[in-house]
């Protein structure tokens, strides 16, 4: 249908050989699979020092399940950008905590604002969420060290940049995204740029965390089904009111294959993005976020979110961009503009002057490894016939 699709999920041989041998193998729910995956995930973090990594079935719930071991409830206040995917201000309400949303930093930058941030921080705070939003990492440094000044939790979503790096301070090495924070929440949905289908990872450095995470992951039981068939114990003990957010050896077969090629396939994400960098200045009064910005280490791009120019009815662009053959999307719609949100009397959604001048410019467009630079012409050459189109009706 699409001559350009919005993403593409391309998977390779290796990945369907992973997952056949793990049907092979008669052990399906989380095991010796899971445990592979999860320490080729936390040494693709950082090989030095590998963090703690738990592999759940998606980031909504990693992200609950985080939340949850920082024993977050009604009363608190979590901070997240209202610029994100709705699961990242649903998976906080879930503890019955307050939602505050904050605004991005600038047209240019669309990560969340610190400066906002230290607005709307009240004595009621107790997290802050940093997305990295299209790959591109938001101000950790600056946000790790107002946070750690006050005792504020910072959880990161890293669900668009698994592999990227941050640089924290000048001197040091750069450091993995989902690292930085108490803990790092990862999507391995199956647009990102390491797919399982659905599935996800939570990260942490801190042991007492990881011991949470363990328990929270799988009922709150001491042993794990795989331990019993080992027989390594022979019952349990329930000492948390957990849930099932475990993953299952399937997924995590799959998981250990993408990942082997998540370092290339970045790597041609952010071939892409050059060419896109280059040829979307011919159109005028368009907007590349981010463009100006020198990577910090590793890069992921995810997603290309562009500003249409203003004053073009977005929709109407977009309809023109199917017509050429090129599927677009709009990521997002911010989450105070949602029905149940806007309601909520647990999300607080005032003040987001940016976010709100950027949402009805925003337009995202094709970004995947296998673009070639000629696909990314016909991308900017589609997107400019369908602006002159549409403003030739105006
Ligand atoms: C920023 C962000 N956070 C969280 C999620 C939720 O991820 P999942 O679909 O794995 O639950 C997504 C998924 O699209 C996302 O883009």
């Amino acid at each position: 249908m699409w001559k350009i699709p919005l993403a593409d999920l391309r998977l390779h041989p290796d990945d369907h050989t992973a997952v056949l041998e793990v049907l092979a193998s008669n052990w399906l729910t989380m095991g010796p699979k899971t445990q592979e995956f999860e320490a080729a995930f936390a040494k693709a973090l950082d090989p030095d020092n590998p963090p703690f990594c738990y592999a759940v079935s998606n980031c909504t719930v990693g992200l609950h399940m985080a939340f949850a071991a920082l024993d977050l409830g009604p009363g608190d206040e979590v901070i997240v950008p209202s610029l994100t995917f709705v699961a990242t201000a649903n998976a906080a309400l879930y503890t019955g905590a307050t939602v505050v949303l904050a605004d991005v930093t600038s047209e240019a930058d669309l990560t969340l604002s610190i400066d906002d941030v230290l607005a709307k921080i009240t004595p009621r705070t107790r997290c802050v969420v940093p997305v990295h939003y299209a790959g591109q990492p938001c101000d950790m440094a600056r946000l790790k060290r107002e946070c750690d000044l006050r005792g504020i939790a910072v959880v990161e979503d890293v669900a668009h940049a698994p592999l990227a790096d941050a640089l924290l301070q000048d001197q040091d090495p750069a450091q993995a995204l989902g690292t930085i924070g108490a803990l790092g929440c990862f999507s391995f949905f199956s647009n990102k740029n390491m797919t399982t289908g659905e599935g996800g990872m939570v990260v942490t450095r801190d042991p007492l965390l990881a011991d949470k995470l363990r328990l929270l992951r799988s009922h709150g039981m001491t042993t794990l089904t795989l331990d019993r068939h080992r027989g390594h114990a022979y019952t349990y003990d329930v000492v948390a009111a957990g849930f099932n957010y475990r993953i299952d050896e399937l997924r995590a077969a799959l998981g250990l294959s993408q990942l082997g090629r998540l370092p290339e396939n970045n790597r041609r994400r952010g071939d892409v993005v050059e060419f896109y960098r280059q040829k979307l200045t011919r159109i005028e009064g368009l907007l590349l976020p981010f463009a100006q910005r020198l990577p910090q280490g590793r890069t992921a791009p995810h997603i290309l979110p562009v500003l249409l120019p203003a004053g073009l009815v977005r929709q109407a662009v977009q309809e023109k961009m199917k017509e050429a053959g090129i599927q677009t999307s709009v990521h997002y719609p911010p989450i105070h503009t949602f029905s149940h949100h806007s309601e909520s009397p647990l999300v607080r959604g005032e003040s987001l002057p940016l976010t709100d001048a950027v949402a009805p410019r925003l337009l995202t467009l094709p970004l995947y490894p296998e673009l070639s630079e000629s696909d990314v012409d016909l991308v900017v050459q589609s997107l400019q016939w369908s602006i002159d189109q549409v403003r030739a009706a105006m």
